[in-house]
C-alpha cells in the first residue's frame, strides 16, 4: 500500500501490477503498459513486474519457490489489481505469461478474487482478441479465479498497432483508442472499489 498526505487527509493511492507478455525491447505491448502507467498516474501507481526472470514452473520446488516467484506473489498480494498486457502468440498467450500464471496459481494462489484487466495490441487485424479470449478462460481456472469485467464493451484489443502508436519509444497516440481505454479503465477501477 502507498499513502500520500494531502493536507490533513490521508489518501490511499491505488497500486496495480502489470504483467507484460512480451520480453522484446521494442514491444508494442510494453509500450501500451507504459502508456497506461503514464496516462493514469493520477489514478493509480503501476509497476511493471519482471516475469522474464522467473524460472520455468517446476512442481518439485513449488513448496519452496525461488525468490523471484515469492517476490512476484508478494507484489500481487499487496496490489489492488493486476493488468495483463499481452501479445497473442499462436492464438493464445505467450509461454512467458503462462509460466508466470502457472506459478501464481499454486501455493497461496494470490490471484483468487483479484481484479484483473486484460489488454493487448497486435500489428494484425484482430488486436489479440483470440489470445485474450484464451487468457480469460485461463483466468477462470480453479487456481486463478480472477475477477474480470464482462468482455462485452470492455475489451482493450488494439489492431493495426503501427497506425496507433508513435514512432520509437512513444506509446499509444490514437485518440479514439485512448478514449475507449479511459472508459474501460474507469470501469475496472469501479470493479476494484467493490472488492
Ligand atoms: C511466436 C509468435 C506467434 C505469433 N502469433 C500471433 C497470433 O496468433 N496472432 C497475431 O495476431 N499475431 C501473432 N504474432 C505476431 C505478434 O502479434 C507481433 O509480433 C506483435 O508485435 C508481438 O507483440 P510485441 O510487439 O508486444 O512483442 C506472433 C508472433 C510470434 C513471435
Amino acid at each position: 500500500m502507498h499513502f500520500d498526505h494531502v493536507g490533513e487527509r490521508l489518501l490511499k493511492q491505488m497500486k496495480l501490477i502489470a504483467l507484460v507478455g512480451s520480453l522484446r525491447r521494442e514491444s508494442v505491448n510494453r509500450r501500451l503498459a507504459l502508456t497506461m502507467k503514464e496516462r493514469y498516474r493520477g489514478k493509480f501507481e503501476l509497476e511493471i513486474a519482471d516475469i522474464g526472470s522467473l524460472p520455468y514452473y517446476d512442481q518439485d520446488v513449488e513448496d519452496n519457490p525461488p525468490s523471484s516467484v515469492l517476490a512476484l506473489k508478494d507484489k500481487i498480494s499487496n496490489a489492488d489489481g493486476v493488468l495483463i498486457v499481452t501479445p497473442e502468440y499462436n492464438w493464445s498467450v505467450p509461454g512467458v505469461l503462462k509460466n508466470a500464471l502457472d506459478w501464481l496459481s499454486r501455493g497461496d494462489r494470490v490471484l483468487i478474487g483479484k481484479p484483473v484487466l486484460t489488454a493487448g495490441a497486435s500489428p494484425g487485424m484482430y488486436g489479440t482478441l483470440r489470445g485474450q479470449l484464451h487468457l480469460r478462460e485461463i483466468l477462470t481456472s480453479p487456481g486463478i479465479q480472477a475477477v474480470t469485467l464482462p468482455p462485452a464493451g470492455n475489451e482493450i484489443a488494439i489492431a493495426q498497432a503501427s497506425q496507433k502508436f508513435g514512432e520509437g519509444e512513444i506509446g499509444l497516440v490514437d485518440e479514439r483508442t485512448l478514449n475507449h481505454m479511459d472508459v474501460v479503465v474507469d470501469r475496472f477501477l469501479g470493479l476494484i472499489g467493490k472488492h
